[in-house]
């Protein structure tokens, strides 16, 4: 792996709009670390990890639960969605790889009700809907920062205490879903208080005060492996608002979101698409809208571009420079990994998005606000394809002139070096600058 020096605390980043295959990056790393920490998002995230075909999909678990010698964090800041993470221990557990104490949930991470789904089903059945992925992220979220309403997974762990929680949440919670939508599925407190503190007693084993594991793991010199879910563009402060998620999925969300202070971050590595994709609505400027045959659909079955959480099939587009120089800005990106570059194999020439225009006037700097963003037009840049199959290139070299070629300009417009280049889903099929 690049550079040969140790780095204590590492983060692992998108730079788009999310399923840059952090998933892939994640797993390479994780070697070189003890620990792996996820900080933002809940099970609205898709991370496939592909070895040797064989595939891994992670959704609210961190990508470090694949190698059980690692301690795998699920940090404060994270929604945890109980069913799901129950589910995903069996799957892993089901395909042979063990799951016990080397997994840790935040006594502080928020717990996500099915109010929280149905909450989100009503909002986006209105016309100004998101897009989002329908796992109550964005209503969970909403408690947490209300105050009055949000559990925390510690909690279900005092049965007494809970049950009173429950018992004054519940019904305004009916009340309010039936006011928004009057056929509104509504929530019986025995029923859920059961449910939920038979999640509590299954999830005993992994329940901990993580903030404290990682600052003792710090004291003691242990690696840390940061794994962002999402795409710097959708975070909620900095992202195209607002059509983002209800978290920092940049690097910023790694101090709240976990506990570590940010000074102990030695690497940023952020991730980037040889392209551009988006699921849900937002603009997107770059996007091929260029129908049944067009390149935006080329693209997106040469990537296989289909939501690993929904199904719903990605918005594709060209390579955004714009974009991506302000989240590496964001993100103080310290190095490039360049995924799926063997995609783009399929096409004759490819473009690179290297400004905008706005009302007749050139812009070199991203305006996240969604309104504005809207009416930005690309202006590109045309660079010669190289048609020529690279799944097999695993070094530099290997590479056709025409896709070094698009490397190097991807990195001298992001002012960063490339140190790791993708060629296929599978984790052999990468190139170490
Ligand atoms: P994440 O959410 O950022 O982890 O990304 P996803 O897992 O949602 O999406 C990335 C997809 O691309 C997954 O299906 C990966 O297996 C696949 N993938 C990763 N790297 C490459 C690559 O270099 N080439 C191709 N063709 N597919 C890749
Ligand atoms: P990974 O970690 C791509 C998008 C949704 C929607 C918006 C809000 O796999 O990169 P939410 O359910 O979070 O309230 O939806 O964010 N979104 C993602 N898009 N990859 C993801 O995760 C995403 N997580 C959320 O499609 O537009
Ligand atoms: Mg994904």
């Amino acid at each position: 792996m690049p550079s040969g020096v140790p780095h204590h605390c590492t983060c692992v980043v998108g730079l788009q709009w999310g399923d840059e295959a952090k998933g892939k990056i994640v797993d390479l790393l994780t070697e070189q670390h003890d620990i792996v920490v996820r900080y933002n998002g809940g099970a609205n995230a898709g991370h496939t990890v592909v070895w040797s075909g064989k595939k891994f999909k992670l959704s609210l678990l961190p990508t470090g639960v694949l190698r059980p010698t690692l301690q795998s964090v699920i940090g404060n800041g994270v929604v945890v969605y109980p069913e799901r993470f129950l589910e995903e221990v069996q799957t892993l557990r089901e395909a042979g790889i063990s799951v016990g104490d080397n997994l840790i949930v935040s006594h502080h991470a928020h717990v996500i009700f099915p109010y929280h789904q149905e909450e989100e089903r009503i909002s986006e059945g209105s016309s100004h809907a998101i897009g989002t992925t329908g796992r109550g992220i964005g209503p969970c979220y909403q408690d947490k920062v209300g105050r009055r309403f949000g559990v925390r997974v510690g909690e279900l762990l005092h049965p007494a205490h809970l049950r009173d929680r429950l018992k004054h949440i519940l019904p305004r919670k009916n009340a309010m879903l039936q006011a928004l939508a009057p056929q509104a599925k509504t929530f019986e407190l025995d029923a859920v208080c059961k449910q939920y503190l038979e999640y509590g007693e299954r999830m005993r084993p992994h329940i901990a005060d993580t903030s404290r594991l990682l600052h003792d793991a710090v004291a003691r010199g242990k690696r840390l492996l940061f794994e962002a879910a999402q795409g710097s563009l959708l975070d909620v402060d900095h992202g195209t608002y607002p059509y983002v998620t209800s978290s920092n999925s940049t690097a910023a969300g790694i101090w709240s979101g976990s506990g570590v202070p940010a000074r102990h971050l030695e690497r940023v590595v952020g991730v980037i698409k040889a392209y551009s994709t988006r699921v849900g609505n937002g603009p997107f400027p770059t996007e091929l809208n260029d129908g049944a045959h067009g390149i935006g659909e080329r693209i997106r079955q040469a990537g296989r571009e289909f939501g690993t959480v929904t199904g719903r099939p990605r918005r594709c587009g060209w390579f955004d420079a714009v974009a991506s120089r302000y989240t590496v800005a964001l993100n103080s990106v310290d190095e490039l990994a360049l995924m799926l570059l063997d995609v783009l194999s399929v096409l004759d020439e490819v473009r690179i998005c290297t400004a905008y225009e706005l009302d007749g006037e050139r812009l070199e700097h991203f305006p996240s606000d969604a309104f504005l963003l809207q009416r930005c037009q690309p202006v590109y840049e045309t660079l010669p394809g190289w048609k020529h199959d690279i799944g097999g290139a695993r070094r530099l070299a290997d590479l056709p002139a025409g896709a070094r070629r698009y490397v190097d300009r991807l990195s001298e417009l992001l002012g960063r070096p490339v140190s790791i280049i993708s060629v296929g889903p599978d984790r052999d099929q990468t190139i170490v600058c």
